[in-house]
């Protein structure tokens, strides 16, 4: 985590796709299409501003509940995404990384998730890192089974299970020092979580912006930037 004025690691919850749409008369998909859009121009700005992870929400646990044909929409947007835009992620050394169960996704879906991680496995730059049917309830849950599991199997004694223990267990365990934000940006105007990185969040910089996630910009990132740079983090401490 940066105690500097630095953000290493930026997630973002993209929202307010469809009530850009329907500012514009569009069906709701047309706003999703346009958020897709926008994760190239943010991914490249964050890239630019030497970000070493971006993690975006873009598809949670309860978003299932939507209307089967959003659903399906939505499922086939990261298909469209690395169709298109491998050539510039391989060009900029990106990494891709999938957050979630990726076993309830679509066959086409998984299929494209998992080889877009295969076909960036060994760059070094800018992890993009997508939560893609995560939920962070669900996350910490099978993090407490997995360890309750070790412990009844007698691999490790129920006492010594700490902060870093547990960490070892969720989704970001592999992105080592990095794995806790520095910056949350949520878009759209709403002012809260959504099941989203709730353990990962604990000392993260807030920051929430009344802009729908299509029309978020690099000048908008390059604002919230700023703020976080003049934030002073405490951890706690005074
Ligand atoms: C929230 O807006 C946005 C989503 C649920 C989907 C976000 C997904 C993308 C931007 C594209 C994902 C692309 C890849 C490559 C994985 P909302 O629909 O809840 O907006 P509203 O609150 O205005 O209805």
């Amino acid at each position: 985590m940066s105690q500097t004025g630095q953000v290493r690691h930026l997630a973002i919850i993209m929202d307010g796709n469809g009530r850009w749409a329907k500012k514009r008369h569009l069906p709701r998909m047309a706003g999703h299409k346009q958020g897709m859009e926008n994760i190239r121009r943010i991914a490249r700005a964050c890239d630019d501003h030497g970000i070493k992870v971006l993690t975006l929400y873009a598809f949670s646990t309860e978003n299932w509940a939507r209307p089967k044909k959003e659903v399906s929409y939505l499922m086939s947007l990261p298909v469209n995404f690395f169709n298109h835009y491998m050539p510039e992620l391989q060009e900029r050394n990106v990494k891709v990384k999938i957050m979630g169960y990726p076993d309830k996704l679509p066959a086409a879906t998984e299929k494209a998730v998992q080889r877009a991680m295969a076909e960036t496995a060994d760059n070094t730059g800018m992890i993009l890192n997508f939560a893609f049917n995560y939920g962070s309830r669900a996350e910490i849950i099978s993090a407490c089974q997995e360890l309750a599991a070790e412990a009844a199997a007698g691999k490790i004694d129920p006492a010594e299970i700490d902060e870093q223990s547990f960490s070892q267990h969720l989704m970001t365990a592999d992105l080592g020092e990095l794995a806790d934000p520095d910056l949350l940006i949520r878009t759209s105007g709403e002012e809260r979580l959504s099941n989203f990185l709730l353990w990962q969040l604990a000392y993260s910089e807030f920051y929430f912006i009344d802009r729908f996630w299509p029309d978020f910009d690099e000048d908008d990132l390059q604002t919230a930037l700023t703020a976080f740079a003049n934030r002073h983090r405490r951890f706690g401490k005074i």
